[in-house]
């Protein structure tokens, strides 16, 4: 696969197995080959989503993964990176704003998934962003910052890590920053990435993503593609959002 990213992050959605499998049946539809198209079903969901897709170049990727052990153990509700790949898995969402919040994911525990992942060669979709009170009091930059000290001594390479600018405040409220605020805070991200040693890493934007403002950010040249939730669970959207950034 070349190209830019569009990721669908399925989230806890939908609800059935039957639901599932006809969402992975629209994507086969797709016959886009100059993006990277991914999507993250929920654990038990993966095994129906990979059937389906198995002959076509989507990715198949997980929403979280055990910080404790990338093989296996006495870790109840845990899955392992190891598991993961067992089952095709090729990617994997680390540090969504809703771990962080609703699981009290910090920047240690996120490390140690992003450590695991790495083990075994899972791609690692490292998510970062900003709260609405941040933003406004402008230190975006300085939270970025701090999130990003996870990756240090992580020991993920920079072919198997990117990074999706996720701004709290954006994320399922049809509110987004501007394009030129994205660019400058990708821009920002890449340094910094590259300070670490961490050089060439795609980054994505995410937060209320769709059909009407998905041409606007494929234009960008700081943008190297969009992980998006809602607007991934209609197939026309979805759709809409993959032909504006092939
Ligand atoms: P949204 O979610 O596109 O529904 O805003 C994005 C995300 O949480 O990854």
């Amino acid at each position: 696969m070349s190209g830019k990213y569009v990721i669908g992050n399925w989230k806890m959605n939908p609800a059935t197995i039957a639901e599932a499998q006809a969402l992975a049946a629209t994507l086969q539809s797709i016959n886009v080959d100059t993006v990277k198209i991914g999507c993250t079903p929920s654990f038990v969901h993966i095994a129906t989503a990979q059937e389906q897709l198995k002959d076509t170049p989507i990715w198949v990727g997980a929403q979280d993964v055990c910080a404790l052990t990338d093989k296996v153990g006495a870790f109840t509700g845990d899955v392992s990176a190891w598991q993961l790949v067992d089952m095709g898995v090729r990617f994997v969402l680390i540090g969504h704003s809703e771990r962080r919040t609703y699981h009290q994911e910090c920047h240690k525990l996120l490390a140690n998934k992003v450590s695991q992942s790495a083990k075994v060669g899972l791609v690692v979709v490292f998510c970062i962003g900003e709260t609405q009170e941040e933003y406004q009091a402008k230190t975006t930059l300085m939270v970025l910052d701090e999130q990003l000290t996870a990756l240090q001594g992580a020991g993920i390479p920079s072919s198997h890590l990117v990074v999706a600018y996720e701004p709290v405040w954006a994320i399922g409220t049809g509110l987004t920053p501007t394009l030129a605020e994205v660019e400058m805070v990708h821009r920002h991200i890449k340094q910094n990435l590259t300070a670490q040693g961490l050089s060439d890493v795609c980054v994505l934007y995410g937060g209320s993503i769709n059909n009407n403002n998905a041409h606007e950010f494929a234009q960008s040249a700081w943008v190297d593609g969009v992980l998006v939730g809602g607007a991934s669970l209609k197939i026309d959207s979805f759709a809409a959002i993959i032909e504006a950034f092939a």
